[in-house]
């Protein structure tokens, strides 16, 4: 198939055959991070701005890494070094970069919505690196090719997602790709955490978490974001950690070869102890390894085709 797409925002607007042929490309890319010398001239002499609004470890690193890869030239801005304190806007900022050269932005925003306002008043093709509690497409994409990965297929795999589903952009892309690819998806969390239309779609809900980890196949646990804890989601984080916290004896229930995500950063002895963080079943740092060859193939995508090529 040929990839049609300019920009890539969401797992929302893309269908079943676009997110495998993304993660078919992940495939090659993984292949050319496996060489002695990691690099492809596919987009040399292409113009790549990291415009990250908020902080960021393994997408940030991971898009710039894939960047070189692909022998891209790199801005990576940053905006409380810019004229954003001076009050500049962002779709200013956004276009004085695309004035300079830059041709695909990656962008980082706490607004849902941001990269689609870019999309829609850029040229340049916009890739969402996280915008709000909305979607986080590469996170869900390097989740499904890790998934795929290790069980060959994704459809009818049993999916648990565990923690704030309501505030998660991680929760919300992997669900629209999971359910596009044919997994059965089990959301769990306290009902404050839970968004109230979920059960109008083909998610089931649940509020016990040893019920709904029962025949897993694949456990992702959320970054529980303590900035929330304010806002009186939950009594207190031991509270959160006795009932929704992931421990080996809980993980017994699923499958004997479950395997166990996060998205990262992890709060070690609340979402998971730390004997689940670092055992077999986790693939933790698997998921951050394959961040790359997804990055590259989304790049490499929204540069050579959808209307640019
Ligand atoms: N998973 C994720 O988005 O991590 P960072 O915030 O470190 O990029």
């Amino acid at each position: 198939m040929n990839f049609r797409q300019k920009h890539i925002l969401g797992l929302e607007e893309l269908s079943s055959e676009e997110i495998k042929f993304v993660l078919d490309t992940a495939e090659s890319m993984k292949e050319v991070s496996e060489r002695d010398v990691k690099k492809v001239p596919a987009l040399k002499g292409v113009t790549v701005v990291n415009l990250f609004f908020e902080p960021s470890t393994r997408t940030r690193a991971s898009f710039e890494i894939a960047e070189k890869r692909l022998s891209a030239d790199v801005l990576n801005f940053t905006p409380s070094e810019s004229s954003v304190v001076k009050g500049e806007t962002l779709l200013d900022t956004a276009r004085n970069l695309e004035a300079m050269g830059a041709s695909v932005i990656v962008i980082r925003h706490s607004m849902s919505g941001a990269p689609w306002l870019l999309a829609r008043e850029l040229r340049s093709s916009i890739i969402n690196a996280g915008d709000g509690s909305h979607e986080h497409p590469s996170q869900a994409l390097l989740d499904l090719f890790t998934v795929r990965e290790i069980k060959r297929e994704i459809a009818g795999l049993k999916v648990v997602i565990v923690g704030d589903i309501s505030h998660s952009r991680v929760a919300r892309s992997n669900v629209w790709g999971l359910i596009k690819l044919g997994a059965e998806v089990r959301v769990v969390g306290p009902p404050t955490m839970i968004p109230r239309d979920i059960e109008k779609t083909d998610v089931k809900v649940y509020y016990n978490l040893d019920s709904a980890l029962e025949g897993a196949d694949v456990v992702i646990m959320l970054r529980i974001q303590k900035e929330r804890q304010e806002s009186g989601l939950f009594p207190s984080l031991r509270e959160y950690s006795r009932f929704y916290g992931l421990t080996r004896e809980r993980l017994k229930r699923a499958k004997e070869d479950v395997v166990v995500m996060h998205p990262g950063p992890i709060n070690r002895g609340v979402e998971l102890s730390s004997e689940v963080a670092d055992d077999v079943h986790s693939v933790i740092l698997n998921q951050v390894s394959n961040g790359i060859a997804i990055r590259m193939a989304m790049l490499y995508l929204v540069a050579s085709g959808g209307g640019n090529g």
